[in-house]
């Protein structure tokens, strides 16, 4: 990585990255006596993939759901394209442009893989049903667009053979896919991906870490990813925020964070599979 400026850096493998386009400022957030995350700041800048890793209980969901509006800090600041963010409610994120997949699969499993990425596109239909009811013509050209969209996620992410498949039939490693599609619909211009890896062969874990790459420089999404393996996200992530208890140890590039002391203590005092 090259010197950073307010404008952005190139990465090692020359890709250009923006300027910030969130900001967590001291952000604390508790749960009854728990302090899930203790006075934690961050960047994300456009265009970067930016990993959160740390050990089991460490806070990385919790802070992924302050960024997607699940939770409200009791302290600090969400600060989103130079603007200062109210609390909002989860779908006014996503109206923003900020999209999600979830640690545990969140899929309907009696519907098809098709039906469930057509979901993603909720935050692109009008305000109200009854609009589309009485409106036939503009009900329709959504309905034409959204499927469109849909379709073209499903060649991107190559799932073209169970577009019809119920989700609830299919291995764990598409079912993540199926996740990913669902988010991708969206049309986010940052995807928040709570440990899109965990529990995978090694297999589909390359396979889904091609997917990302592919996402980040294809479409130019700013992707922020949640992993418990190290290793995993050495490869994939410009800048790593390394949490533990509710503290951030470390922030840095993927060898700034390798070789931090606190980093190595906090990965080899527990025992992680
Ligand atoms: N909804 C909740 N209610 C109470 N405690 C929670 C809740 N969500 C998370 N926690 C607690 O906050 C801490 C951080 O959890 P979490 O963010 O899920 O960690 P990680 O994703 O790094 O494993 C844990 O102690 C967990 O038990
Ligand atoms: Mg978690």
């Amino acid at each position: 990585m090259n010197e950073m400026s307010p404008d952005g850096y190139t990465t090692e493998d020359g890709r250009k990255i923006g300027g910030v386009v969130m900001e967590m400022r001291n952000i604390t957030l508790r749960f009854g006596g728990v302090v899930a995350i203790k006075d934690i700041s961050f960047d994300i800048r456009e265009g970067e993939i930016r990993a959160i890793i740390g050990p089991n209980g460490a806070g990385k969901s919790s802070m992924l759901n302050v960024i997607s509006g699940f939770y409200h800090p009791q302290e600090g600041e969400v600060w989103y394209r130079g603007a200062r963010r109210p609390a909002m409610k989860p779908f006014q994120v996503a109206r923003q442009g900020i999209a999600r997949t979830f640690q545990n699969i969140a899929l309907f499993d009696g519907m098809t893989v098709l039906d469930n990425i057509m979901t993603g596109r909720l935050n692109h239909m009008s305000a109200s049903f009854i609009d589309q009811a009485l409106w036939w013509g503009k009900a329709q050209r959504e309905e034409v667009k959204n499927r469109r969209v849909a379709e073209e996620v499903i060649d991107f992410l190559e799932i073209q053979n169970i577009r019809k498949t119920p989700v609830g039939r299919l291995p764990y490693g598409l079912k993540k896919r199926v996740e990913l599609a669902r988010a991708l619909v969206a049309e986010p211009s940052i995807l928040l991906l709570d440990e899109p890896m965990a529990g995978m062969n090694v297999e589909e874990k390359e396979d889904m870490s091609r997917f990302i790459l592919d996402v980040n420089d294809e479409f130019g999404t700013t992707i922020a990813l949640i992993e418990h393996d190290m290793g995993v996200v050495m490869d994939l992530s410009d800048r790593v925020v390394v949490m533990d208890y509710g503290k951030k140890i470390g922030d840095g590039t993927p060898d700034e964070v390798r070789n931090n002391p606190d980093v190595i203590d906090a990965y080899l005092g527990v025992a992680h599979d």
